[in-house]
């Protein structure tokens, strides 16, 4: 294995683009220092870079590729469409099929609108919500990671530069699973709150219906309950983590796996809520979500392709059945190397991630590189143990085969110095102020 093609480029992706990508999550400094592996394409779970190493693949497409990579069925369908156009200066019909789709799967769903990224659909959730109520601040899980590029989210971040400090501070955090510190909130900020978000889950489950109570004490305090469905949604349940819990949200917001990778983000929920942002009520007007590319028809096509498979397939029952044997053998392999405190798969088997603990069993990022080093060196590349329906028993042996073999050096690492073993810098966090 080499990356001679791939370090070639580097620099040139630095020079360029600010980041050396267009998303953080996929940066130089989130991966080995010398393992750049630029990726030319995927296939299933398979992806290979341009140096034409094959990996497995955990992270799918930032968790977007639920189906598989470049999967027939959704690219003969985006193909398709594309013949006959991707925008127009009025709706196409595939519009309302999508959403007629979308809203027969998300119960409790009234209307929908749709966009690119995830964060179109969150930031239009929280300007709703403050137009709605006529309250200007929103609480946020601070146990969630990501919400929004937007201010109102980023602000909350230590990579705040460019962001008033007016803005910051309309934003408060409460902590998943604890009413205590919701109620805190809305005792500290009474009527002034919009609404309150949140995943419903990320690697604990809720907690004595922490989500109804959530939603009880917002409707209480006269605000909005959202939860962000951008991971949740097509892979806890058909019908999203909403379904899988029994709770019917205010606003919802979808994006990612709806469409297997294709950008096509949504904001459902609530008639009274939604209609603000269209043509037939009488209050003030709210501009909703009205990007150029929106409704781009190829995305569209993608999507209710997406939807249909599900329908047809046991996509969910795959993604839990496969993450559980990975989960199981990793954790395995772990225990066998007494490395069950440092290396284990936490979160649902749909969506699960691993920890990467150091000699005091504390969270570290030189293991975490060491772990991404010793994967990636075997056809593994794995930022997360993300599966998807393409990941076969096969591809799951076998990448249980390899993380075996990873874990020795991990094993050794911790016995005899991480110095000795790990090739280069550690990652670091997205969220810092400074480069350093
Ligand atoms: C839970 C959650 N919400 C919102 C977003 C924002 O989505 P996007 O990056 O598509 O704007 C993300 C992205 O990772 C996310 O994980």
């Amino acid at each position: 294995m080499n990356f001679n093609e791939s370090a070639k480029v580097q620099k040139k992706f630095n020079d360029l683009i600010p980041g050396g990508c267009h998303t953080y999550a996929k940066g130089d400094d989130q991966y080995p220092q010398f393992m750049p592996a630029y990726i030319a394409r995927g296939k299933g779970c398979h992806v290979w870079d341009i140096d034409g190493n094959e990996y497995i693949e955990y992270g799918m497409g930032l968790r977007t590729v639920t189906l598989g990579h470049a999967f027939e069925p959704v690219v003969e369908a985006a193909r398709r469409q594309m013949l006959l156009g991707s925008n127009f200066v009025r709706p196409a019909r595939i519009e309302l099929e999508c959403a007629e789709e979308f809203l027969s799967i998300i119960d409790g769903a009234e209307m929908v609108k749709f966009c690119k990224d995830g964060s179109d659909a969150t930031s239009g959730a929280v300007k709703l919500a403050r137009a709605f109520t006529g309250r200007d601040m929103v609480a946020i899980c601070g146990d969630h990671p990501f919400f929004s590029v937007d201010d109102w989210f980023i602000g909350s971040t230590a990579i705040s530069a460019g962001i008033p400090e007016c803005v910051k501070e309309l934003t408060v955090k409460f902590r998943y699973n604890d009413p205590a510190s919701v109620r805190e909130l809305f005792a500290g900020y009474p009527r002034k709150i919009a609404g309150v978000i949140l995943e419903a889950e990320k690697t604990e489950p809720p907690k004595d219906g922490f989500l109804h109570e959530l939603q009880r004490i917002a409707h209480e305090n006269g605000a909005l309950f959202i939860l962000d469905e951008m991971i949740t949604g097509f892979r806890w349940h058909f019908g999203g983590a909403q379904k899988k819990y029994g709770i019917v949200p205010d606003l919802s917001t979808f994006g990612k796996a709806l469409a297997n990778g294709f950008a096509l983000s949504a904001l459902a929920g609530r008639r009274d809520i939604m209609e603000r942002g269209g043509l037939h009520h009488d209050k003030e007007r709210v501009f909703l979500m009205s990007t150029t590319h929106g409704a781009e028809n190829h995305a569209l096509a993608a999507a209710l392709a997406t939807m249909r498979f599900y329908k047809d397939n046991p996509v969910i029952e795959t993604l839990y059945a496969q993450g559980h044997k990975l989960a199981e053998g990793i954790n395995r392999a772990s225990k066998e190397l007494s490395l069950a405190e440092h290396v284990s798969i936490i979160g649902p088997d749909c969506c699960s991630v691993y920890t990467t603990r150091d000699e005091e069993k504390k969270p570290s990022q030189p293991f975490r590189t060491l772990f991404l080093q010793e994967t990636m060196k075997r056809g593994l590349l794995m930022p997360s143990s993300i599966v998807s329906y393409s990941h076969s028993d096969e591809d799951i042996a076998t990448t249980v085969e390899r993380i075996a073999e990873a874990l020795v050096v991990y094993r050794k690492a911790l016995n005899e110095g991480i110095g000795k073993y790990l090739e280069g810098q550690p990652v670091r966090p997205v969220y810092r102020k400074y480069n350093d």
